[in-house]
């Protein structure tokens, strides 16, 4: 299956750049385009990027002209110049995106405002995916069928080739380390769209499983509970942070304890996917504990804040 030409990466926070990385490095896309609203985040992120390259470079992994070539195939956009809120879509339209990856913050109004804007702006072959953790795809394509316009039904031909054109691309972190990709079709996903994030995922070099759209999808829904119980543990005394992260590590192997995980994923994302799983499913087993919700109001948001269940 051919590849996209033109990619459009949107949030350059550590999915985002560790997407656009393996899309220049593995998958060799001639044109990665990185989107943020915050232009202070990209110049962040792309020097972490540099920083991955270099240390490729350093081991032998990879030549001084690839690690070059790569990060020439990455084009920051710069939204400082943008007319209104959704400029940066019209941009990214005119580039001739062929396949986007939405990486930004878990929300469900921040990714519906995104694709109601791609769709108005992108042309009517993309691919427009989500990398979201548990918001429902089919929801995201009900969002791009409303951003064409009022006279566009989600039940006429056009609206039903764009909501076939929406999916799920689920990378786990850190990107360029983690072997997987979760591809989701929602409700009216096409087939041929299915193939082609498929396609993409693997030219990325990851393994590629699938899940139905349901919250947290296969892997958040095992993970998410997982970690909110050792939090509870946590919370109701039955062990230390340290003995709790101890046992999974040396008594079941895991790399991370459960609570150094959630700090690594970040504690307000851990929260957004656990409110997406309680209220998708109105199931007890999903309350997210309280103890998470207190520490993300005190701003303690993990290793991105340099504080959560441990200091960094
Ligand atoms: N970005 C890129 N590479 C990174 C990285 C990052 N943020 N953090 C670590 N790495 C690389 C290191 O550079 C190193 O590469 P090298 O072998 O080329 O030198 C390699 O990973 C190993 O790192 P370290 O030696 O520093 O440390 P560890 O051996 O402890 O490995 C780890 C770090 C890979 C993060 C490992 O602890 C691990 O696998 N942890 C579990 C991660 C996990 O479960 N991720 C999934 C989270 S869930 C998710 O993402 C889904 C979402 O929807 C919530």
């Amino acid at each position: 299956m051919a590849l996209p030409r033109t990619i459009s990466v949107i949030g350059a926070g550590q999915m985002g750049i560790g997407i656009a990385l393996v899309a220049s490095l593995r998958a060799r896309i001639p044109k990665v385009l990185l989107y943020d609203q915050n232009p202070a985040q990209i110049t962040k992120g792309l020097e972490f990027m540099d920083k991955l390259l270099a240390k490729d470079v350093s081991k032998g992994r990879i030549s001084e002209e690839d690690a070059k070539a790569t990060r020439e195939r990455i084009i920051s956009i710069n939204s400082s110049s943008a007319k209104d809120e959704y400029d940066w879509a019209r941009e990214l339209g005119e580039r001739g995106t062929e396949m986007v990856i939405e990486a930004a913050s878990e929300r469900v109004s921040i990714k519906e405002g995104i694709f109601r804007a791609l769709a108005r702006n992108l042309s009517n072959d993309a691919v427009l995916a989500s990398n979201t953790s548990s918001i429902s795809i089919t929801k995201l394509a009900g969002a791009a069928v409303d951003g064409l316009g009022k006279n566009v039904s989600r039940a006429s031909e056009e609206g039903k080739s764009c909501a076939g054109r929406v999916v799920g691309v689920h990378f786990f972190n850190p990107v360029p380390v983690m072997k997987l990709c979760e591809v989701i079709p929602g409700l009216q996903t096409s087939e041929a769209t299915l193939e082609r994030a498929k396609a993409f995922a693997a030219a990325c070099g990851k393994e590629v499983t699938t899940s139905k759209d349901v919250p947290g999808f296969v892997s958040n829904a095992l993970l998410m509970p997982f970690l909110n119980e050792a939090i509870m543990c946590l919370e109701s005394g039955t062990a230390t942070r340290d003995d709790i992260d101890k046992t999974l590590r040396l008594g079941m192997g895991h790399p991370m304890g459960p609570l150094q995980l959630a700090d690594f994923i970040g504690l307000d994302t851990c929260l957004a996917i656990q409110e997406t799983l309680y209220e998708g499913t109105r199931d007890s087993k999903y309350r997210p504990s309280i103890l998470l919700g207190r520490m993300v109001d005190a701003g303690w948001l993990g290793k991105k804040s340099g504080k959560g269940f441990y200091d960094y």
